[in-house]
């Protein structure tokens, strides 16, 4: 297969960390010949250690791995004081640019004030390791330090993506039993100010939340509250007096730093549970040989705090390197599309990580304004481009590579998820050639495979379910409360439950082994990069009083990847005309209230019923065919209803 190749540029990969192919497969070798005395010679130079770990994996409970076990560190003090006792206190640690432009630079010395401010604070209302912290914030300093503050007390925080609806918080609140919530009265997106105080509020008011005690508000926008005297306090208050001094809590390796929910095929999210030890290892690993990252380096990755995106490479990754970072309130069209260019040109960003679905809406809106261009900016600084999230189309990675890296950056497509907690497979940036649309190899000391339903490797060339076949430092532990849910979801029977299945097909090059990832294999959708469970979306649609029966599937998106498609039948007659735009609409509003913006439904047809066989089950592939406008072509004599199929075309 003569596909074309992209080379590193030689001035990088002579500086970089991994130099040249035949120094990565001198890695992996490693890693093959002694799995644990490599990564426990990753963990003990890229960390400190208040008491050094004598054993590394322990696999006596699999597939409740354990990493590092005996070791005791503090992640908050890795991410900080080291770096300050190392000299770099006066090194910008954040520069945070708000969604009006203003721009804020902090140090690693006023950081590390900053948290074990912050950390003080939490400690006089009670809050102890082990206690669940819930952060619902707008991307921030604030965001990263009550993060970093957790961490530093040994609490676990659980952050909800600001876009959530008060339902999903109400949720997360439940589950984790927080005991604080960390929240601001409003964020500003685009220009304008939307509430997140109100929201809490709203969550409070369906109940379920009785384990919260406090809920901290930070001041954003100024906007309008409701306030509860005897369980709201300003930010500012609960901050002023408290010393800019926290002893860390030294923790276990194997302490949950931190609970994320992600959707899964069936049922409500899951709270996926990360380590301190064995995730701080990977992160930092990966920001050194991923990003190749550098003492000069200004890094940017444009992922919210509330994804593990902005976990990982945005509130740990770069602080643990001691990393100069670039850290944005606002969104990449306002006040033009423009805004990641210009910034990228006033920060002198040097790597930039980012998702296709933003690239794929950059190409569109360039295409329309020649202004917005990226060519109209200065982008020398940059020397690494990174993605994230979904799998970049090839005209996409072109356009990234030569409008914005002028073919001199190589692009980083790193494949990855909520539960491995860091990088898995991608390229690195001074070694690996690179194929647009391909996430390449696997990091060393990753064992990736492609399998077949009963776990058997396949040959190159042939496509299977995507699965890791060792435990790795930054794996999930646990989903929150449901340990049973974890082992089902993550090391199957079918593979005798030794190998993780990632929920991915892939398939890999017949000639070079790249991996090239072709979706998920599950009922669950990514739009926009975001990970949405069809299951969720469908509940959300029947909780709504006329919707008697609903099936949602995803269909190909020239912007979003995928996009939302549902399939709807009422408790009343098919509706039609006017009708029919307006209860799409009102549904659309519904999920939004229900799940976020994110979840809902771009499009809503409406059926008497759903293709069903006459056992009851809903053919998916009929509706997804229909969904993408195809011509029915499968085998419909086992369908009980096919008279439905002309109604549903939409
Ligand atoms: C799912 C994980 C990992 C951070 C953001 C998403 C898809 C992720 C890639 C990539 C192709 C990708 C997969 C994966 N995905 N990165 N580079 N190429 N697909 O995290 O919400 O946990 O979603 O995103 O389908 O399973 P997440």
């Amino acid at each position: 297969m003569a596909q074309k190749m992209y080379y590193p540029p030689e001035e990088l990969v002579k500086n970089a960390a991994v130099s040249g192919m035949e120094h990565y497969k001198r890695l992996v070798a490693e890693a093959e010949k002694d799995y644990e005395g490599y990564w426990a010679n990753h963990a003990r130079t890229l960390l400190d250690w208040k008491k050094p770990f004598t054993q590394v994996l322990d696999e006596s409970n699999a597939p409740f791995f354990r990493w590092f076990a005996d070791g005791v560190l503090n992640a908050s003090y890795n991410c900080l004081d080291r770096h300050v006792a190392a000299g770099l206190g006066d090194k910008v640690a954040i520069i945070f640019e708000a969604d009006d432009g203003k721009v804020t630079k902090v140090t690693y010395r006023e950081l590390l004030a900053r948290v074990s401010q912050f950390a003080n604070a939490l400690k006089s209302l009670g809050v102890k390791k082990g206690d669940r912290v819930l952060i619902y914030l707008p991307m921030g300093i604030e965001g990263v330090v009550a993060m970093q503050a957790c961490a530093r007390i040994g609490a676990t925080h659980s952050v909800v993506f600001g876009g959530f609806s008060a339902l999903a918080l109400r949720d997360r609140i439940q589950d984790t039993g927080a005991t604080v919530v960390v929240t601001s009265d409003g964020q500003f997106r685009g220009g304008k100010a939307l509430p997140l105080k109100a929201i809490v509020e709203e969550a409070f008011v369906m109940g379920g939340c009785e384990s919260v005690r406090h809920v901290i508000v930070n001041k954003r926008t100024g906007m309008d509250i409701e306030w509860h005297p005897e369980r709201d306090l300003w930010w500012s208050d609960v901050i002023a007096g408290q010393s800019e001094v926290c002893e860390p809590e030294w923790v276990e390796a194997e302490h949950p730093l931190f609970l994320l929910y992600t959707s899964g095929s069936t049922g409500k999210p899951k709270g996926v549970q990360h380590s301190t030890g064995g995730y701080l290892t990977q992160v930092a690993l990966t920001m050194k040989w991923t990003f190749d990252i550098k003492p000069t380096d200004v890094f940017w990755c444009t992922a919210d705090i509330g994804w593990i995106t902005g976990h990982s490479y945005v509130a740990y990754g770069p602080l643990a390197v001691g990393a100069t970072q670039v850290v944005f309130e606002g969104v990449p069209t306002y006040p033009d599309a423009s805004r990641f260019w210009r910034m990228i040109e006033a920060h002198k960003v040097s790597i930039f990580y980012t998702a296709p679905t933003a690239i794929r809406a950059l190409i569109k809106a360039s295409d329309a304004t020649p202004e917005v261009h990226p060519r109209n900016f200065d982008l020398s600084s940059l020397r690494i481009l990174g993605s994230v999230g979904e799998p970049i189309n090839p005209a996409a990675w072109e356009w990234y590579y030569n409008e914005v890296g002028h073919g001199r950056c190589p692009i980083v497509d790193t494949w990855w998820q909520t539960e491995t907690g860091a990088h898995m497979i991608t390229p690195l940036p001074g070694a690996t050639p690179l194929v647009p649309g391909s996430c390449t190899l696997p990091f060393p000391g990753i064992m990736a495979a492609v399998v077949d339903e009963t776990g058997t490797e396949l040959p190159w060339g042939h496509g299977g379910f995507l699965v890791i076949k060792k435990p790795w430092p930054s794996m999930i532990r646990t989903i929150w409360g449901d340990p049973e849910r974890f082992k089902k979801s993550y090391f199957p029977e079918d593979f005798k439950g030794k190998l993780y299945l990632a929920g991915d097909g892939a398939i890999r090059d017949p000639e070079t082994g790249y991996f090239t990832i072709t979706g998920r294999i599950d009922d669950v959708l990514n739009v926009s990069g975001h990970r949405l469970g069809t299951m969720e979306i469908e509940s959300a649609l029947v909780a709504h009083e006329l919707v008697a029966e609903a099936a949602v599937v995803g269909r190909p998106d020239d912007i979003t990847g995928e996009a939302i498609v549902a399939f709807v039948v009422l408790k009343r007659p098919r509706p039609q005309g006017e009708e029919a735009k307006r209860l799409v609409k009102e549904l659309q509003d519904w999920v939004a209230k229900e799940i976020g913006p994110i979840a809902k439904p771009k499009e809503i047809r409406f059926g008497e019923n759903l293709p069903k066989t006459r056992s009851g089950k809903i053919m998916r592939r009929l509706l997804r065919q229909l969904a993408k406008g195809e011509e029915i072509t499968q085998d419909t004599s086992t369908l009980e209803n096919p008279a439905i199929l002309e109604q549903l075309k939409g």
